[in-house]
């Protein structure tokens, strides 16, 4: 249904064309950008900071949605606000203190996500959710696109729809996401499905309406 957003992560992007591969998955009819900071020690990978955000701001006309996934995270908040972050999510297992860590990001006038790798029962987020605009449940280790689901992740994105009940937030789904297993998750009650690899594949700046086709079948 189109009430679910589709946010492509620019990971499975040509890293040497940003800015064309942003406006090409744009004009194609995607709803959010998805940035995935990594550190190479909170994963065993590493990409890129708050320089390359704030190069791909003016190309982004939707929503820059950024997830860290870096530990510490609360020193480098004002470097990603001030590049361009819409959406700011830092991971629950990033550090002792998700709260400060939160109350930080709204602080920057941006909105709020906290991110769950798979083995976090997503209860954690109780006592986190009136500060928490968005939970991002990963559905892959994270650290490299291209995994494949991790469908035990189903029951537990289920399990949080019930805990956020009516409050406005939204619940994002990232890792493993195509056209097999989005209607799983969305029926299990995500609304935004960050994609790679399921948007990008066998597309291209100059063959543009593969990644519209591609969208369209997740
Ligand atoms: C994984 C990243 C994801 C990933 C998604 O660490 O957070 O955003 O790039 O890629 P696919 O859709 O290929 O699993
Ligand atoms: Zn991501």
């Amino acid at each position: 249904s189109r009430s679910i957003k589709i946010a492509p992560s620019i990971l499975s992007a040509d890293f040497a064309d940003f800015g064309r591969e942003i406006e090409a998955i744009e004009d194609q009819g995607c709803d959010w950008v998805h940035v995935d900071v990594m550190d190479g020690h909170f994963v065993p990978n590493l990409t890129f900071g708050p320089p390359l955000c704030k190069a791909i701001r003016p190309h982004i006309t939707t929503v820059m949605d950024v997830h860290l996934m870096i530990a510490p995270v609360d020193p480098y908040i004002d470097a990603f606000a001030e590049a361009g972050a819409d959406i700011i999510t830092a991971h629950l297992e990033a550090g002792p203190h998700p709260h400060r860590t939160l109350q930080a990001i709204r602080a920057t006038g941006k909105k709020a996500g906290l991110a769950l790798n798979p083995g976090t029962p997503v209860e954690a987020v109780i006592p986190l959710l009136d500060l928490t605009d968005l939970i991002c449940v990963m559905t892959v280790n994270p650290g490299f696109g291209g995994q494949s689901f991790i469908a035990g992740q189903l029951v537990q994105i289920r399990r949080l729809k019930a805990l956020i009940g009516d409050r406005p937030i939204h619940i994002e789904v990232d890792g493993g996401v195509d056209p097999a297993t989005a209607p799983l998750v969305a029926e299990a009650g995500a609304d935004v499905l960050v994609a790679g690899s399921a948007v990008f594949r066998g597309g291209s700046v100059e063959a543009p309406e593969k990644y519209g086709a591609n969208i369209r079948a997740i």
